[in-house]
């Protein structure tokens, strides 16, 4: 709790509030959500000191600060998630790696994430996505667009990531635990009876049971399937790197990969659905663009194969993502740790302190956008492109070594339902106003967003 200053240094040590012993000030951080940042740069500045989830941490915005952050990486900062997170995760996640092994995970996982890889997934996100919209609309009652995001976007992380065929019942055991999990994967880090930290690791002990057993019948599973899945590519890949990885390598990379793809493409495909509700200008210029396409015709989304490439050439959805993206980023921040002291925006980063860069308060603040407030997809246009000042203003998937290794997954997901939602589905607010968001542990609304779908007539 009294993590120091470098006395050998003669920076000051930034400004800001280290809150009560041991807790420090997690519980204003869990009830003020983005507030509590916001109001804190307001008052300290840029780069403040606070105290959340058992440690003290130094929060970073600002596109140079942030920059320097993550440019660090490996000399200035290393990876460091709160001991929950860690835990949780498991030492062979990417995110517990470092240094050689990080580099050398990665490069198996990139794979996974290819041109290639991604072209063969695309059907199966398109069947998960319109078999979803499918149900939303033959529901005579509103949709929670949160809650039925989540159970889209685990479906898609199971099913065409790892591949697993499970039944129905199997599915929903599982994603309520996968619930538990996350809901608990940044907690308090006391191990005692009822603590949210004891109900993550029971969550993720159950977890790793039945990936094994999954992991374990997918030789038998794979016979007769038309396409292939991350696992399959992730084994391939490791088998070209000369690796073999372990049962539990394996299940801790499942874990992980679904926990990245999971609450983040949730909160995106709320945002977009939000979004789309509240400017229906926007939905009608993507349906315009998918007819200049070709891809919708009367009215209907023509059923032909649809290519990565003709998903890529459409420049207006790009642009309505990305702006999706910058103004309801789901990760708020990564979590790093000083490997020595060193000088961010005139004060000291003492060596050994916890560093969070943050995302949402950097495009909040961003001075390169024109009116950030603003939902204004055309920004992103070749004509105006504002994110053309440099990356780090706009970094919705975080920047450096250690950038979304999914993004490309996730944009494409995100395309693919939008496109749906363009082409193939009427839908509007079930309630008289739009719900106030929240951004604890990932953006959302405060009722989940409550929409009645109906299909095409
Ligand atoms: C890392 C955002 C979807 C896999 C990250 C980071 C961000 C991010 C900001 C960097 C965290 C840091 O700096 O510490 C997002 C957003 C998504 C998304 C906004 C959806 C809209 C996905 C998906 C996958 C994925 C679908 C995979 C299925 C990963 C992995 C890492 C990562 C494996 C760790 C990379 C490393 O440590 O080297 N993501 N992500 N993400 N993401 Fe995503």
């Amino acid at each position: 709790w009294t993590a120091t200053r470098d006395k050998s240094c003669k920076l000051p040590m930034p400004k800001g509030s280290m809150g009560f012993p041991i807790i420090g000030e997690t519980c204003h951080w869990f009830f003020q959500g983005a507030g509590f940042h916001a109001s804190r740069r307001q008052k300290y500045g840029n780069v403040f000191k606070t105290h959340l989830l058992g440690r003290p941490l130094i929060r970073v915005t600002g596109a140079e600060n942030v920059r320097k952050v993550l440019m660090g990486e490996h000399s200035l900062v290393t990876v460091d998630w709160p001991q929950s997170t860690s835990t949780l995760l498991g030492p062979n996640s990417l995110a517990n790696s470092i240094g050689d092994i990080h580099r050398k995970r990665r490069k198996i996982f990139a794979k996974v994430f290819s041109h290639e890889a991604l072209e063969s997934y695309l059907p199966k996100i398109q069947q998960v996505i319109q078999e979803s919209l499918r149900v939303w609309s033959s529901n005579p009652d509103p949709i929670n667009v949160y809650r039925e995001s989540q159970r889209l976007s685990f479906h898609m992380a199971v099913r065409v990531l790892l591949g697993f065929r499970v039944s129905e019942e199997e599915m929903h055991c599982l994603f309520h635990t996968f619930q538990d999990f996350v809901e608990n994967v940044f907690s308090l880090p006391i191990d005692l009876p009822f603590s949210g930290y004891r109900k993550g690791i029971r969550a993720r002990d159950t977890l790793q049971k039945c990936i094994e057993k999954a992991i374990r019948e997918k030789p038998l599973q794979t016979q007769g399937k038309d396409y292939t899945d991350a696992l399959d590519v992730l084994l391939e890949s490791a088998k070209e790197n000369n690796t073999e990885l372990t049962m539990q390598e394996l299940k801790e990379s499942t874990i992980e990969l679904i926990f990245a793809a999971f609450a983040t493409t949730a909160s995106a495909s709320t945002s977009l659905i939000m979004q789309l509700l509240r400017h229906p200008a926007v939905l009608e210029k993507l349906r315009e663009e998918l007819r200049s396409c070709g891809l919708l015709h009367d009215g209907c989304l023509c059923q032909g194969e649809l290519r990565l490439d003709s998903i890529i050439s459409l420049k207006y959805l790009d642009c309505v993502i990305k702006e999706v993206l910058r103004l309801f980023a789901p990760v708020s921040g990564g979590y790093r740790i000083a490997t020595q002291t060193f000088e961010l925006d005139g004060v000291q980063v003492p060596k050994g302190w916890s560093v969070m860069y943050s995302i949402r308060d950097t495009h909040d603040t961003s001075a390169v956008e024109v009116n950030v407030e603003a939902f204004d997809p055309d920004r992103f246009s070749p004509e105006r492109n504002e994110d053309r000042e440099g990356r780090f203003h706009y970094l919705p998937f975080g920047g450096g070594v250690r950038s979304c290794l999914g993004k490309q997954l996730a944009t494409l997901f995100l395309k693919l339902l939008a496109v749906e939602l363009a082409g193939g589905s009427r839908f509007e607010l079930a309630t008289r106003t739009f719900p106030r968001l929240i951004s604890v542990p990932v953006v959302h609304p405060t009722d989940g967003l409550l929409v009645k779908f109906f299909g095409l007539d």
